[in-house]
């Protein structure tokens, strides 16, 4: 049982979802991946999302699921990597959880990100990662309880998640 929500954060190809989903299956937590949930309410895909409304109804979006995750069973959740660059987003999951940066080096995010999913990058690509990375890292840092770097595979980063979330958080 965790007593409060754990959002992970951090840049698109950091390992979130991926890491997030497996170390709930293995701790036997519930685990939610908030971009999946907005796919499902708003029945497309993030691009047909943004291509049909907009970005900014997106963002809306974002926001509002963290309204409705405020009171909800504590779970590990995964975030879309522009989540934590608004400022009440910031307050709205630090007022309901602790927040979690995935910290992948750079290198590592160009070198396999699937930029297709990702409406912002897929036009402009790596570079885009990168200017993205550099804007956003700061804020990330600040905006974080706690931190792991998965600089590794997806074993090791699966190792490194679980091991902070069990030596932190009661489960
Ligand atoms: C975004 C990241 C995406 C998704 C949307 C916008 C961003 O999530 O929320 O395309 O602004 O970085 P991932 O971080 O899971 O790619």
């Amino acid at each position: 049982m965790l007593e409060r929500h754990l959002y992970l954060i951090g840049m698109p190809g950091s390992g979130k979802s991926s890491l997030g989903r497996k170390v709930a299956n293995n701790l036997r937590l519930p685990f939610l991946d908030l971009d999946r949930r907005i796919q499902e309410i708003l029945n497309g895909t993030v691009t047909e999302i943004f291509e049909r409304y907009g970005e900014d109804a997106f963002r809306t979006a974002e926001t509002n699921m963290l309204i409705q995750l405020m009171g909800t069973t504590p779970s590990i959740i995964s975030t879309g990597g522009g989540i934590a660059m608004n400022p009440l987003n910031r307050e709205l999951m630090k007022a309901s959880g602790a927040i979690i940066l995935v910290d992948r080096p750079l290198e590592q995010i160009l070198s396999d990100i699937k930029l297709d999913r990702r409406p912002l990058l897929a036009e402009k690509g790596l570079p885009e990662v990168e200017r993205l990375y550099n804007e956003r890292i700061d804020t990330y840092r600040a905006t974080a309880d706690l931190t792991i770097v998965n600089g590794g595979d997806y074993f090791s980063g699966v190792d490194v998640l679980q091991k902070l979330i069990t030596d932190h958080f009661a489960v």
